[in-house]
């Protein structure tokens, strides 16, 4: 998506003031795997829709997503992301803070001018607008279960709904009302990028512990790290003997452990409990009934649909 590329670098290179704009220019060339404005284009494409018209809420979502990393970062204590320093570090907190919302601001405007009929503009705005409120409750919900040692495995898969999934489902469905689909089918592609979704932060998280830092772009153990309540934690902790459990529950009540020393003890139980497994039958899960979303929808090809099966299928495979 080339003019995706180009237009990120019109509205934030060598703009005033630089302490602003440079951040956002950082963030945007950075690249990524630009998903979600995957996601808005292939939506498009399937249900008939205008695709010129669809670069603006795929400028959007990929703009509300940069600026939900940047705030992010400094919640997670994160130092690295897509192997470079991440905002907060290279920069500060409050040049993080400032640039984030002046992104996420940037995203809202950017899906007012999608050139289409007045309603649908209100309907994209409304939805990119309600996506980004449940990423904060979800992103809230996130922090709160760092210190919370009663979280039960769907308390989690509500928060990772809310702080990662409704964002792709909000891509898909953004492609379909551009597109003028019927509800049914609006509904049904956004509950197929929910289990998308889901699917993808499990296998985020996956290899977090898992992956090789050098492709994932992020270091390894941040969130046992930061005692994120993942689902490899929550797994573990389910399925420990007590001993275990009691280990699992001392390291995950503080952050002032030596990284390494606890990395190893923890991921010692996982390898014990056989977690990492566990947790890509889950992913394999969410895909399947991905998937089966995918018999719901009545307009589009059958090549489409089966482009959006292959999609679940590789990013559960994916290796960053
Ligand atoms: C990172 O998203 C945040 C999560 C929801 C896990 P991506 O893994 O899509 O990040 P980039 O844009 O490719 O760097
Ligand atoms: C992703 O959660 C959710 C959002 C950024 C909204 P993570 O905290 O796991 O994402 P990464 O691993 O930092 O990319
Ligand atoms: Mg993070
Ligand atoms: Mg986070
Ligand atoms: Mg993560």
């Amino acid at each position: 998506m080339k003019e995706l590329e180009e237009y990120f670098k019109k509205i934030s290179l060598n703009r005033e003031p630089a302490n602003l704009y440079n951040p956002i220019y950082y963030t945007l060339s950075q690249g990524g795997k630009r998903l979600r404005p995957r996601l808005v284009m292939m939506s498009t494409r399937f249900f008939g829709g205008d695709e010129a018209a669809a670069i603006h809420p795929a400028a959007a979502f990929e703009m509300l997503h940069n600026f939900t990393l940047i705030h992010d970062d400094i919640m997670d204590n994160a130092p690295i992301r897509r192997g470079q320093p991440t905002v907060y570090k290279h920069w500060n907190s409050n040049i993080a803070i400032l640039s984030g919302d002046a992104l996420a601001t940037l995203a809202l405007k950017e899906m007012l001018y999608t050139p289409t009929r007045p309603e649908t503009v209100i309907a994209l705005t409304d939805l990119l607008s309600q996506t980004s409120i449940e990423i904060c409750e979800g992103q809230q919900k996130d922090l709160d279960f760092e210190t919370a040692d009663d979280v039960s495995i769907d308390d989690f898969i509500q928060m990772i709904q809310y702080k990662t999934a409704v964002m792709l489902a909000g891509c898909l469905k953004a492609g379909a009302l551009l597109s003028h689909a019927s509800e049914a089918d609006c509904e049904a592609i956004y509950q197929y990028g929910i289990y998308l979704g889901l699917a993808f932060q499990l296998k985020d998280d996956l290899l977090d512990v898992y992956g090789d830092t050098a492709v994932f772009g992020k270091p390894i153990g941040g969130d046992i790290r930061e005692n994120k309540k993942t689902y490899l934690y929550l797994r573990a902790l389910q399925d420990a003997g007590e001993d275990d459990r009691k280990q699992l529950l001392h390291y995950f009540s503080s952050t002032n452990f030596e990284d390494k020393e606890k990395f190893e003890a923890v991921t010692k139980i996982y390898q014990k409990l056989d977690i990492q497994k566990k947790t890509e039958e889950k992913i394999e899960e969410y895909a399947h009934l991905a998937l089966a979303e995918l018999g719901k929808i009545s307009a589009g090809s059958e090549a489409g649909r089966q482009e959006f099966a292959n999609l679940a299928n590789e990013l559960s495979k994916r290796i960053k």
